[in-house]
């Protein structure tokens, strides 16, 4: 400690000789900038890039401290409420000094602060990535107090702003139905968007938002602050508007029934705030999450992602090694890169075969694989495919043979109460190191039998329901939200550490895990089990607000849709899934000799386009929100010479209608050829098919794209030809 004081004395007056009162954080197109008065840390703005700080400490404060606590005056939300050790209630954080460390893109601030009197402290952790605008904030408590300090609340970051209106987007929903986007007016007052599932926590609601400043914003106009918080378990994010024109923005851990009792000299560290701002619209600001998230928070983010059949909507639970043999051959030959293995491929005794047992027992099931693992694994290399299997390792079903003997591993509520079920399914103990180590053991000892498997698709298929721990003391049963999270991060990191190369999915009953906390850890995630194409086009619309293309497991499934019976056309169904990691989860043998051949060539042009999908920056022109029944999307390199463009109809549209597109993020001075791909009847939706147009005329005039029916679509590839 006393050395880290000395160290930060030192940084400080080497960095901050100019002006010691402002703390000032740059990004390459914004500021992030607080002032020190009277000893007490206060935010002076965050937005547009401020490129000289004379004048600033002349400026009135208008925004919150940069870590409001309980007990100091005010009577606002605040980001901490610690019990110290004495009982007292109140905590007051005064300045001790800031540091700056800079390694090329990055910038890392600390703003230390301690109570007034208590030995207690708080670090403010604020990295600044200069390229892609994008700052991450979180905190580390610590104390030196003589017993435990109770925390709480413990925020993760605390970002103020001042306009006379303001607009929340955010994204809600339910089981197959995630990732709506709606937006409303901020008015005064609090509204928080939460999650009090302890896992599978982003199916109701994710832990993003955008906030738009002053007016609307539009995907090119506006001020926008765009956030997403890096956590895998409750969330909180309250946005607090007041009648001077102030909205703070809490984030963090959902203090929901999670005191923290903190024991002297221990630390707590909380999860990473993402914000990015943007006055140029919603869509600058994706973008800038986008990048930020392929190079530094989605595992392998500049890695071309295989094409994927997943063996669930094909075959459930019904299947034995002939069936999945029969479903490689059909997969090797569309150009499926990867076969992932679903549920149902465990227990013995407890026999996979539906969702009622068999959970927790993870030997291969000798009726239905009697070759074991190692067969289907060489039978999909001889294909020319890598294989990935599904695992659930957080859970159990109480008919499984790790029930009976782990009892203790079970979450539960105690005094004989009554096991809450959720599919048939109880959670483990991640609080638990024991638990910890066997979870990490699951995956562990499948990849080191299987050294071939390539990919692991990580699910979780229930809520925390059974709310206690026979692991942690009964003075600390309020940590459990909180340690599970913590031991799955944990168990996630040493597993990707252990086995860089194999690649990990996120899912959760669908999009119940789609969040940058598990995306560290994540090579991907599965967006929802809604297959539906044509609501599917509306949660990835959602979902690619903050998440990346890359990153989004899109899946052409059979027709009609299991979840919702509706028909739709396969060009259709595989348009969608184009717009992100391309997959198939079918029984090929269900598809006629055409459906293959489209598969086929389907997936060949996915290939040839999937590094623009997959690392191009992605731009929404039409939104399948707005009332005229279409939706257009296109993806840009970016270096500007290659881009997709995408066109769906959603409605039926009169006999003249077009969908006149205008395209974003090409070189205006450059000249494209655009040529529809994928076409299924040969006929081309564009009179300009495979002409030469320059990026001026592709954005301001556009293209008139003539499909007219709901569920069809359009494909285009803009090729650079000269500049
Ligand atoms: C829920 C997932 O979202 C599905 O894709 C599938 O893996 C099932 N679980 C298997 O039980």
């Amino acid at each position: 400690m006393i050395k880290r004081s000395i160290l930060s004395v030192l940084l400080i007056a080497f960095t901050f000789v100019v002006n010691a009162e402002i703390i000032s954080i740059q990004t390459e197109s914004t500021s992030l900038v607080y002032t020190v008065k009277n000893k007490k840390v206060y935010q002076l703005h965050y937005g547009k890039k401020m490129n000289s700080e004379k004048g600033l400490d002349q400026m009135p404060v208008c925004l919150d401290e940069v870590y409001p606590s309980f007990g100091n005056g005010k009577s606002n939300e605040v980001a901490l409420i610690a019990k110290h050790d004495d009982g007292t209630m109140a905590t007051d954080l005064y300045y001790v000094s800031h540091e700056l460390v800079k390694e090329d893109n990055k910038t890392t601030t600390t703003i230390h602060l301690k109570d007034e009197k208590k030995p207690f402290f708080v670090d403010i952790h604020i990295v600044a990535y200069f390229r892609e605008d994008v700052i991450e904030q979180w905190v580390s408590i610590h104390h030196n107090e003589k017993s435990a300090v109770r925390l709480d609340q413990y925020a993760s970051s605390v970002i103020g702003s001042k306009a006379p209106d303001y607009y929340l987007s955010h994204f809600y929903g339910s089981w197959a139905k995630e990732m709506n986007v709606l937006e409303e007016p901020l008015v005064n007052g609090v509204k928080c968007i939460e999650s009090q599932r302890g896992v599978r926590a982003t199916e109701f609601e994710n832990p993003s938002f955008i906030l738009s400043l002053n007016q609307k914003a539009s995907e090119d106009f506006g001020e926008v602050i765009m956030g997403a918080l890096a956590w895998t378990g409750n969330f909180k994010l309250s946005f607090q508007v007041n009648d001077q024109g102030n909205c703070q923005i809490y984030s963090g851990i959902n203090p929901f029934v999670s005191n923290y009792n903190l024991a002297s000299g221990k630390e707590l560290v909380t999860p990473r705030m993402i914000l990015t701002f943007s006055d140029s619209g919603k869509n600058t600001a994706s973008i800038n999450l986008h990048r930020w998230a392929r190079k530094y928070n989605l595992r392998n983010g500049n890695q071309a992602r295989p094409v994927v059949m997943n063996s669930w909507e094909g075959a459930y639970f019904n299947f034995n090694d002939q069936k999945i043999k029969s479903m490689m051959d059909g997969a090797a030959e569309m150009g499926v890169e990867l076969f992932v293995l679903d549920d149902g491929w465990f227990g013995n005794k407890y026999p996979r075969n539906n969702d009622k047992m068999g959970l927790g027992d993870w030997q291969i099931n000798e009726k239905k694989l009697p070759k074991g693992l190692g067969d289907l694994i060489d039978y999909a290399e001889k294909l020319g495919m890598k294989f990935g299997i599904w695992v659930e390792p957080e859970m159990v079903n109480p008919d499984s043979e790790l029930a009976k003997k782990h009892p203790e591993w079970i979450l539960q509520r105690g005094n004989d109460r009554e096991f809450l079920l959720e599919r048939n399914q109880y959670l483990l103990d991640l609080s638990n190191p024991k638990v910890q180590d066997f979870v990490f053991g699951i995956v562990d000892n499948l990849l080191t039998q299987n050294p071939r498997i390539a990919y692991i698709k990580w699910d979780c298929n229930s809520y925390l329901q059974n709310f206690g721990s026979v692991y942690l003391n009964k003075t600390d049963q309020s940590h459990l939200w909180v340690d599970y999270t913590k031991g799955l991060e944990s168990v996630l990191q040493k597993l990707t550490q252990k086995y860089p190369k194999i690649a990990f999915q996120a899912c959760a009953s669908g999009g119940g895990r789609v969040d940058y906390g598990v995306l560290k850890y994540s090579d991907e995630f599965w967006a929802s089990d809604d297959t539906d194409p044509y609501q599917r086009l509306f949660i990835q619309w959602g979902t690619n607000y903050i998440y990346p293309a890359i990153g989004t497991a899109a899946h052409v499934t059979k027709s009609p849709n299991d979840q919702t019976k509706r028909a739709t056309p396969l060009k259709f169904r595989f348009d969608i899934a184009l717009g992100g990691r391309l997959g198939l989860e079918l029984l090929p043998s269900d598809l006629k000799s055409d459906e293959v051949s489209f598969i086929k060539s389907g997936i060949k042009l996915y290939k040839e386009i999937r590094s623009v999908i997959q690392q191009g920056d992605l731009y929404r022109l039409q939104s399948p929100y707005d009332r005229d029944g279409y939706a257009a999307i296109n993806y840009v390199t970016q270096a500007k010479d290659s881009a997709v463009l995408m066109v769906y109809s959603l409605e039926w549209h009169r006999k003249f209608d077009k969908s006149l597109v205008r395209m974003k993020g090409l070189n205006e001075k450059y000249t494209y050829k655009v040529t529809e791909v994928n076409k299924q009847t040969g006929k081309t939706s564009i009179s300009q098919d495979g002409q030469l147009i320059s990026g001026a005329a592709l954005m301001n005039i556009g293209l008139s794209v003539n499909i007219k029916q709901p569920l069809s679509s359009s494909v285009f590839v803009i090729e650079k030809c000269s500049e």
